[in-house]
């Protein structure tokens, strides 16, 4: 979704915005800009479109411009066009103002505004915010001097309703960059005499590795050698340096050439990191550091919800089934869209456990605020450290997987089963289950990662089922059990990058309606590993063959029956019926790349998505 990148410091600042948009730009986006501060004026380059456009029509850098701020706009309010793309200045021309997140009481302010004579020139909301700051600037109330400038800033968000991330300039303060937040992260990196402020660490990394996290309702105001930072009510607070936990390599493309392939193919060690420390092996006890203090709590917990968006929605669904099987504990998964508005019941002992990559997502966010506004304990399972859910979590369990950049998302769906793994492993011994079962399971786990790598080699193979069905425009994805969920994120990966039709569903619910679909050469993709529930998924599998479907199997090796009914067929290596979403669903992955490839798509850039939806 947007991204924001601001920099006060002694280099040219054109440069190094025009760098940090294009480390943002898998976030997602359909317009690009920049604003200058230049000799007491502010000037803004914007257009619709991408980076490489925006570089098009850039002055060249001068020396002397060290202060400026950027944006990648993602369009909630008015149509992806030049006018609307950020930055916004003020009608004074004075206040420039790059913006995350969505104003939802920006119509009022508009007409009140529009009263006071203010002329409107986008349909953003984020003119809205320069045009109150600036309001409140031009009016100045009895404020000059130094605060003035932060003061207007001040005025103007106690009056704003919704989510902001802003990084905001002043003509008349050459030497003064402004961010707030408010729901939208923003992060300041603190450098060697120069600040990176940033809506993303990935924009930071390049220059510094020290940073602050601004919480809601926080603001810093950065000056060279300085910064300070307040509550938009003007209380001083102070603020601990972070260290940013990845680095710039781990964000480059490594030799591959896209990010989404660089990540399914990291799977086998970031899942190895992901266990790591917290899987002892002498005495095969998992130890999940995060969640120690609660893990009396949670072994007595009547019932869990799952809440997510997206991928890690299917996540949460495999959780389900794992936590139900290992930990015998009742577990529901719920859309974290639908959880918040359904004014859900949670009862003494509910403990909700949110999940989310990015830990961005807004309706993700927005179902922890609910969850503990009804009191049930919430635990955040999150890849992004010191990310808003991670934040908003009463405790949690981070994927430690790196960053992930390709939109579709990939190797975080395996860490984050493989977290809710452990923990129902965990529960399970806690529970009722035996230590030597528990023992078997750690054990199969943790040989998850070399049977990832025998699937990756068949990459090739892979490609040229991809190749053969890449022209179809209708697909679907079957299977049962735990490989449901897995069947709805194959189907969702397809959709995302190669904008194919397709659908998950459960192989035995075809019959009732989807079997209508089917036509002579549609492919169905069929998880049909080792389980109890094969025979019944071959009777699937015939179904559709009758009618003229063509067959894509994931089976497992060594399996003879299936080579009969699959025109293509994927193995993948035995293991625990639990534990098989983390093998089945990397053929997925690797089909939806390949098809999005051959079909000639920016796969790291799907049209019309963001990485992280940052808002409802
Ligand atoms: C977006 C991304 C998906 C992701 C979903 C949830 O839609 O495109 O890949 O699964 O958000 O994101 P989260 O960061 O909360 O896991």
């Amino acid at each position: 979704m947007c991204g924001i990148v601001a920099y006060l410091g002694k280099k040219p600042a054109q440069p190094i915005l025009v760098e940090g948009l294009k480390r943002l730009e898998y976030r997602g986006y359909d317009s690009a800009g920049v604003a200058l501060l230049r000799s007491g004026a502010i000037r803004v380059q914007k257009t619709k479109g991408r980076i490489s456009t925006l570089e098009e029509i850039l002055d060249p850098p001068a020396d002397t411009d060290t202060l400026g701020i950027g944006h990648t706009r993602w369009a909630t309010h008015g149509e992806p066009n030049t006018i609307n793309a950020h930055p916004h200045l003020d009608y004074t021309g004075k206040i420039a103002v790059v913006h995350n997140g969505i104003i939802e009481n920006y119509a009022t302010l508009k007409t009140w505004l529009q009263n006071e004579g203010v002329e409107f020139v986008s349909q953003t909301d984020t003119e809205v915010v320069a045009n109150l700051i600036g309001w409140f600037y031009a009016k100045q109330n009895g404020e000059s001097g130094p605060n003035k400038f932060e003061w207007a800033v001040q005025k103007a968000l106690r009056e704003l309703h919704g989510a902001y991330g802003l990084a905001i300039l002043c003509a008349d303060y050459p030497d003064t960059l402004i961010g707030a937040r408010n729901g939208s992260p923003l992060i300041l990196g603190v450098g060697s005499s120069e600040y990176i402020l940033a809506s993303d660490a990935a924009a930071i990394v390049e220059h510094t590795t020290q940073a602050i996290y601004l919480a809601n309702n926080e603001m810093v105001t950065v000056t060279p050698g300085a910064f300070s930072t307040k509550t938009i009510e003007n209380v001083t607070i102070a603020k601990d340096l972070k260290e940013i936990e990845f680095s710039l390599e781990q964000i480059e493309l490594g030799g591959f050439q896209h990010h989404m392939l660089k990540e399914i193919f990291e799977q086998p060690s970031v899942l190895t990191t992901c266990m790591g420390g917290r899987i002892d092996r002498a005495n095969n006890r998992i130890k999940l550091g995060g969640i120690e203090a609660h893990l009396r709590e949670l072994t007595r917990t009547k019932r869990f919800i799952m809440t997510a968006c997206g991928t890690a929605f299917h996540a949460g669904l495999v959780g389900e089934f794992i936590f139900e099987q290992i930990a015998r504990i009742p577990t529901e998964t719920e859309y974290a869209s639908e959880f918040r508005y359904r004014n859900p019941i949670i009862e003494d002992r509910t403990v909700v456990i949110a999940i989310s990559q990015s830990g961005e997502t807004a309706d993700t966010l927005a179902a922890v605020e609910q969850a503990k506004e009804r009191g049930a304990t919430v635990l955040g399972i999150v890849n992004v450290v010191g990310s808003s859910v991670a934040r908003a979590t009463d405790a949690g369990v981070y994927l430690h997987v790196g960053p992930e950049i390709g939109v579709a998302s990939t190797k975080a769906f395996t860490a984050q089963v493989t977290v809710l793994a452990m923990l129902a492993i965990e529960l399970g011994r806690r529970r009722h289950i035996s230590s030597s079962d528990a023992d078997t399971y750690i054990e199969e786990l943790v040989r998850i990662p070399e049977k990832i790598q025998s699937i990756l080699d068949q990459s090739d193979h892979i490609r040229q089922i991809a190749s053969a069905n890449a022209n179809e425009e209708n697909w679907l994805f079957l299977g049962r059990g735990l490989n449901y969920p897995v069947a709805l994120e194959g189907a969702l990966k397809l959709k995302e990058i190669s904008y194919i039709h397709a659908e998950g569903l459960p192989a035995a619910e075809m019959k009732h309606g989807p079997i209508a679909l089917i036509v002579d050469g549609m492919p169905a993709v069929f998880i049909a590993t080792e389980g109890p529930q094969y025979d019944k998924i071959m009777g699937n599998i015939e179904e559709v063959r009758a009618r003229g479907g063509r067959t894509i199997v994931v089976a497992t090796e060594g399996d003879e029956n299936i080579k009969n009914h699959a025109d293509y067929l994927i193995q993948v290596p035995k293991t625990p019926e639990i534990f098989q979403p983390l093998l089945t669903v990397l053929p997925l992955q690797l089909l939806a790349y390949h098809a999005a490839v051959i079909r000639g798509h920016d796969v790291d850039k799907p049209r019309n998505l963001a990485k992280s939806v940052t808002v409802e």
